[in-house]
């Protein structure tokens, strides 16, 4: 062997997404990778072949195995790869215990949103329900782009120095995630479901509806050169809503207790100032506004969960930020502010949220209420 690699420590972040958890393990050198839940092995392949050269392994394990067993083990080997006869350090083994929401109320939820790097403080505001977290979601832009592997492995960083792998997450992109060198390669880095970031997940009593509208201009703007090609993926993304609607929205009694959208771009805003005209950050009225009608006609949130426009608090009604008349309260969830950033802490309790905005400090600077 021309040179030999460290062992590391194992750091998994457990996102939700559809059906299933995945489980991210970044992994700064090769290794082979299997996780174990209940006896069953879960590899990390390509059509049979096992992946070693990447920056994060994932595993995609059904939600009922893991919510079943609440405990899993991450197994690795360094491997030195060859043509013939691969080298292969000793395994290295850990477990971890796994916390599903089982519960069917008092469910505690923290957001952040638009940490643009702010890794410490970010880490710090997440604090805010101590061990009594059941579930992170990390709403986007948590770097500035997607230049370094650095940058681009942060969100599942801070996703484990949150839950060290123990509660479930939900890792969204940003904006700004689609800029830099490993845009195109975000998929090895963020956790999807069947290859897609918009999906509805349920957790516990909570159903979630996970849209994504990628970047914030439109794809011909001369800021991403040609890079981007985003309007026939948020046509696709419409059928999305459209099934989901027509398979959820009808139900009744509704089989979720909560449910709510969670996107980075708060997609019913409409930037637009009559003295102004039109300005470069309208773009998809037309789908926009489709999606806000199918939502209140159909799929009837509690409530809208959000970030980008770097902001705290919640509007209701016709309001700046919502032009396009989402029906539900817009709570706005992620505000970087020097070297803070600011958070959302959701407690859902008897039908209704009560939410808290803090930065790292855990002090509360706002407060307000939904009742369902
Ligand atoms: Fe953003």
């Amino acid at each position: 062997m021309k040179h030999r690699f460290s062992a590391f420590e194992i750091c998994p972040a457990v996102c939700a997404a559809g059906e299933n958890y995945i489980i991210c393990v970044p992994t700064p050198v090769p290794v082979l990778m299997s996780v174990f839940i209940a006896g069953e092995e879960f590899t990390n392949d390509f059509c049979g072949v096992k992946i070693s050269s990447t920056h994060v392994q994932k595993f995609t394990v059904p939600q009922a195995l893991l919510d079943r067993a609440k405990k899993y083990t991450v197994v690795y080997e360094i491997i030195y790869r060859e043509a013939y006869s691969s080298k292969k350090e000793a395994p290295v083994r850990e477990n971890f215990a796994f916390q599903p929401i089982e519960k069917t109320d008092d469910i505690r939820i923290y957001h952040l949103s638009d940490v643009h790097g702010r890794k410490d403080p970010a880490i710090s505001a997440a604090q805010y329900f101590g061990s009594a977290l059941d579930l992170l979601i990390l709403n986007g832009d948590i770097s500035s782009s997607s230049q370094t592997v650095e940058e681009t492995l942060l969100p599942l960083k801070i996703a484990f120095y949150v839950t060290k792998g123990q509660k479930p997450c939900i890792i969204t992109r940003g904006n700004h995630d689609l800029r830099g060198l490993l845009a195109e390669r975000i998929d090895e880095f963020y956790p999807l479901d069947h290859g897609l970031f918009y999906y509805s997940v349920y957790l516990g009593p909570i159903r979630i509806m996970v849209l994504d509208c990628g970047e914030d201009k439109n794809d011909d703007h001369s800021e991403y050169a040609g890079t981007i090609a985003f309007h026939k993926y948020r046509q696709k993304e419409t059928a999305f809503i459209q099934d989901t609607v027509a398979l959820q929205g009808r139900e009744k009694p509704r089989s979720d207790r909560y449910r709510f959208v969670l996107s980075h771009i708060p997609f019913m805003h409409t930037d637009y100032d009559p003295q102004r005209g039109v300005h470069e950050f309208d773009i998809e009225q037309d789908t926009y506004s489709y999606w806000v009608k199918l939502l209140n006609d159909n799929w009837k949130p509690d409530f809208g969960l959000f970030g980008h426009i770097h902001r705290i608090g919640m509007i209701r009604g016709e309001a700046k930020f919502n032009e396009k008349g989402f029906a539900a309260p817009i709570v706005f969830g992620g505000k970087p502010l020097d070297d803070d950033v600011f958070g959302c802490a959701i407690r859902l309790k008897d039908n209704r949220a009560e939410i808290s905005f803090n930065g790292k400090d855990c002090t509360p600077v706002q407060k307000c209420y939904i009742m369902f």
